[in-house]
């Protein structure tokens, strides 16, 4: 077993007091931005774009609008992971152009792949676009968690907010944007009890089954 591993999964904890007075270098900040860029997606569509909130008057604001959590304020950092409202066939053929670019490939040999992702998200309807947008969105907060626990910062994965809100807040519909998730980073306060509990997880035999 790796135990480097499992001390970073035991060590983070979803973080509900931090010490407002530690702020995240930007040097780490920088490294868990390019983890969030390194996130795989479905067909590597990316159907997603981060926002890194410092702004303290916002954060109020956002803090009311996330049933009053303090991590909102308190914490370093306040990450908002948003979703795209839809997949549009401009958007495919945008990401068909960028692997073009990067890897050197004749757009007209990409047509296969842009037809096959087209075709494959065509009869969604406007609700299961978003949640196949929202699932990437996910993937996405699992990275930034294991990552922020590498670098011992700490963090609060939250849904707990209400999103009409944080979209009308950061004008996210105006660019074909909800926020899915949030996420404060920082450092714990030495008050944050929780800090301090032991982790309430399934034995491994019942969570996991091995078939041979
Ligand atoms: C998707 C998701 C949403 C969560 N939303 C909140 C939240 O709004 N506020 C909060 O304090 N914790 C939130 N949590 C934290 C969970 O309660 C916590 O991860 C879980 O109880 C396990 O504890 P641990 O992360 O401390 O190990 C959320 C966790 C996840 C994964």
């Amino acid at each position: 077993m790796n135990t480097e591993i499992i001390n970073d999964l035991e060590w983070r904890y979803a973080t509900k007091k931090f010490d407002a007075t530690k702020k995240i270098s930007s040097r780490d900040l920088n490294t868990l931005l390019d983890v969030l860029r390194y996130t795989p997606s479905s067909y590597g569509m990316q159907p997603l774009k981060f926002l890194v909130i410092t702004n303290s008057e916002l954060r109020i604001k956002l803090q009311n609008a996330s049933f009053n959590q303090a991590q909102v304020t308190e914490a370093s950092h306040l990450i908002v992971i948003c979703a795209h409202l839809e997949t549009s066939a401009n958007h495919i053929d945008e990401m068909t152009e960028l692997m073009s670019t990067i890897r050197s490939i004749d757009i007209d040999k990409l047509k296969g792949f842009n037809n096959y992702v087209k075709s494959a998200l065509k009869d969604l309807s406007t609700q299961e676009m978003l949640l196949w947008n929202s699932k990437q969105a996910y993937i996405a907060l699992g990275m930034f968690l294991s990552a922020c626990a590498r670098l011992r910062i700490d963090s609060t994965p939250m849904e707990g907010f209400e999103p009409d809100k944080y979209d009308e807040l950061l004008g996210l519909h105006q660019q074909g944007l909800t926020a899915i998730l949030a996420c404060p980073i920082g450092y714990r306060s030495e008050e944050d009890h929780y800090s301090k509990l032991k982790k309430v997880r399934k034995p491994l035999n019942t969570l996991v089954q091995f078939i041979e």
